[in-house]
């Protein structure tokens, strides 16, 4: 705690006698003859208060205290000043912010006092100072830990993103593995799925969302026994009524959260024909949800160009015919305006 004092007064008796008085108070008390030699000290020393005559040759009490502010604007300052002048001094007083006077005879307890007092404002501008400055501190902290911990919750929830897209792959893959085990099936599907979006002037998130959850429009054949998925010859009145299942199981195992309705409307519907000729509920036009007309559309010219091995060109001729019958020939002409990348590995998901 800083406990120094400096004294400046021109006559050496009344700096003996302040000395005298305040020698048990504990301070560390400097002294000096005029203002010019007080300044003189202070650029190696840093006292709590100063206490000055006023009364002095050259340079007065009060042109002495404005200078201390200048160069110790901590420094708490007290004037010693006669009655005779104290009338004329009170002006710069108030004005240089001189925190207390005395006047000369001055009481022994009354200097005490002052002089205490002074140290105490010295310790609480002091101990507010440090107050405000642990608060600037703990402020940055805060924000700054605030900005980490924004940056960490980010992280960790695109992380679970990533996790979650994952897992919805590997389900997707699952399911088509019986099928095509290669699971470039519903790769290319997404990919025709997002550019057909994309091509009806979709916003970008909404192409992204009904890409990614076409690759589960087939989810339901997991269901589905083996004889049955993959009987060469054509399919029983019953064995197709069981296929055609696929739909609605689809749509069961995407459970009721609104995250995956996307994925439900698309595992139920996209065998549903525009013409209304479809399964599993007959729905005609626009009764079909837009992102199930979109996917029929990716996955019948998959199944031809892939299953069926038609040309790129075989497969649009053979799908045109189907406009406003199979497809809703909107879309249709939207598809058929792409152009059609190939080989296979122009697909890539990073595209997408
Ligand atoms: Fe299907
Ligand atoms: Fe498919």
């Amino acid at each position: 705690m800083n406990r120094s004092l400096l004294i400046v007064d021109d006559e050496p008796n009344v700096i003996n006698s302040l000395k005298r008085q305040l020698r048990r108070e504990g301070y560390e008390i400097y002294s000096a003859q005029s203002g010019e030699a007080g300044l003189d000290l202070l650029k190696n020393h840093n006292p709590a208060v100063v206490l000055s005559d006023q009364m002095m040759p050259e340079m007065d009490g009060i042109a002495f205290l404005v200078s201390v502010k200048e160069v110790k604007p901590d420094a708490v300052r007290i004037l010693l000043t006669g009655y005779g002048t104290l009338e004329s001094a009170m002006a710069a007083i108030k004005h240089s912010q001189i925190f207390e006077y005395l006047t000369k005879p001055w009481s022994g307890a009354g200097i005490k006092q002052t002089i205490s007092r002074a140290f105490e404002h010295y310790d609480l501008v002091a101990e507010n100072r440090r107050l405000h400055k642990i608060t600037r501190e703990q402020n940055k902290q805060l924000t700054f830990m605030n900005e980490h911990l924004e940056n960490l919750v980010q992280e960790r929830t695109l992380q679970f993103e990533k996790a979650m897209h994952e897992g919805i792959i590997m389900l997707a893959a699952a399911a088509e593995a019986r099928d095509d085990d290669t699971g470039g099936h519903i790769r290319r599907v997404r990919a025709l799925t997002h550019d057909i979006c994309r091509g009806l002037g979709m916003p970008p998130e909404e192409c992204k969302k009904i890409g990614f959850f076409s690759i589960m429009h087939d989810v339901g054949k997991i269901h589905i026994s083996d004889s049955i998925l993959k009987k060469p010859g054509p399919l029983s009145a019953e064995e197709w009524a069981i296929m055609q299942t696929h739909t609605i199981i689809g749509e069961k195992i995407l459970g009721n959260r609104d995250f995956y309705r996307t994925a439900r409307e698309i595992a139920r519907s996209h065998h549903e024909h525009w013409d209304g000729n479809g399964y599993p509920d007959r729905l005609m036009t626009n009764e079909i949800p837009l992102s199930a007309r979109i996917v029929i559309v990716a996955d019948v010219f998959d199944a031809l160009t892939h299953k069926r091995a038609l040309s790129v060109e075989e497969a649009r001729s053979s799908m045109k015919s189907e406009s406003g019958k199979l497809f809703d020939p909107e879309i249709l002409d939207v598809f058929l305006d792409l152009k059609i990348k190939f080989p296979e590995e122009t697909f890539d998901d990073a595209q997408i």
